[in-house]
């Protein structure tokens, strides 16, 4: 049985992975506006990943008898000036998502929900991926400037990605 508290911040962070994936949907929609379709496809396949996060937590608080409760999802923003200033807001959400995978964790230690604890190791594991992919993009555009060759690598080198290949290289 999940604690009221562990309940209430595993729904909280529902809604937080679910306006990840509207987030990164609004990215792709930008990506494809600009013709970036490489990178718009690599915003798609990890919004669709972060509904799947959403998922795991909706699954798991029901295996657990809990309740889910599903609240409003805030509006994403639309607009970028650049990739890399869209890429730089998807590290730095990702790190905001690491923080509240880390408030988790120390809100199932202080509870002494060892089955909460396991659960959330796998996203602990998965946020340093989830940094480490977003920041890579980052380096590379940085690296690359107003190049447009070198933006059509990168492009050409992201679309590649699908839901069952890797986020980076
Ligand atoms: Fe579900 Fe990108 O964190």
């Amino acid at each position: 049985m999940l604690s009221s508290k562990v309940q209430e911040a595993l729904n909280r962070q529902v809604n937080a992975e679910l306006y990840s994936s509207y987030l990164y949907l609004s990215m792709a929609a930008h990506l494809e506006a600009e013709n970036m379709r490489g990178m718009a496809q690599w915003m798609r396949v990890q919004s669709g990943e972060e509904t799947t996060h959403g998922m795991k937590i909706y699954d798991y608080i029901i295996e657990r008898g809990g309740s889910v409760t599903l609240t409003r999802i805030d509006a994403p923003k639309t607009n970028w000036a650049s990739p890399v200033e869209l890429f730089e807001d998807a590290y730095a959400h990702e790190q905001k998502v690491t923080a509240m995978i880390n408030g988790l964790m120390d809100l199932v230690i202080a509870e002494k929900d060892h089955a909460g604890h396991d659960f959330l190791e796998w996203f602990v594991a998965e946020q340093v991926e989830e940094e480490s992919a977003a920041l890579a993009i980052v380096e590379q555009l940085k690296l690359v400037g107003d190049s447009g060759v070198g933006l059509y690598m990168i492009d050409r080198q992201l679309g590649q990605r699908s839901p069952s290949a890797p986020a980076a290289e």
